[in-house]
């Protein structure tokens, strides 16, 4: 599944490597909320005759046409749009998730740690700094829902500035008792209310 597939360069090629090159069974879908956009997609895909690739319009919050999807990826779904996707991808119990964010709008408008001020002053800052929290605070919450995931540089910075990829397979490891107070400690200290942690709530308190 690729959430927010957009003009869908990647839900192409990876259609491509994992169905053609390299002969696996599998279906791909993408989901963007542009109709035009969408229909485009679906004319190349059947001109391709990629008969396992699938173009849907729709929004991410409510998409509920599958039960089970073993690989999530978005790239640079906008915002909370990311959240959305990742939240989505634990309740499918997904094996892997590769996502890389966007601009991100949620914490900018949180953050108040005053110990922080003398960085959050400046916009330029805080809007990276909320950026990088951001995607801490995501990798953070995956693990606590059993995936062991990491932040990793996917292209260099020359080519694009939003370059951090969260990598995350699932283990079903269980978060340990320190795991869970470092987590609360951090957001506490920026008081965060993250968008995925209120979706994850469910999980978090049962995993
Ligand atoms: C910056 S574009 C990236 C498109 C594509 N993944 C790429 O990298 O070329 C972000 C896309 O996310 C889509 N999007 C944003 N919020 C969405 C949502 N809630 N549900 C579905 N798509 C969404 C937008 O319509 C847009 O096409």
């Amino acid at each position: 599944m690729d959430f927010g597939s957009g003009k869908s360069y990647l839900t192409f090629a990876l259609y491509h490597y994992l169905r053609i090159e390299k002969g696996l069974d599998i279906r791909v879908t993408g989901l963007d909320l542009k109709k035009e956009v969408i229909e485009e997609c679906q004319q190349i895909a059947d001109d391709l005759q990629y008969d396992q690739l699938e173009f849907l319009v729709g929004d991410i919050n409510d998409y509920n046409e599958e039960t089970s999807v073993d690989m999530v990826v978005t790239l640079h779904a906008c915002d909370v749009a990311t959240d959305m996707a990742l939240a989505r991808a634990v309740k499918w119990g997904a094996k892997v998730i590769l996502s890389v964010p966007c601009c991100q709008h949620e914490l900018n408008t949180q953050l108040n740690s005053p110990s922080l001020d003398l960085m959050l002053q400046h916009g330029l800052v805080k809007e990276r700094f909320a950026a990088l929290a951001t995607d801490s605070i995501r990798a953070e919450l995956l693990k606590l829902v059993g995936y062991e995931a990491k932040l990793l540089e996917f292209i260099e910075i020359e080519n694009t500035p939003k370059n951090i990829l969260i990598r995350a397979y699932f283990t079903g490891k269980k978060p340990t008792s320190e795991e869970q107070s470092k987590y609360r400690e951090f957001v506490n200290f920026l008081h965060a209310k993250p968008f995925l942690e209120n979706e994850l709530k469910g999980y978090l308190e049962t995993f």
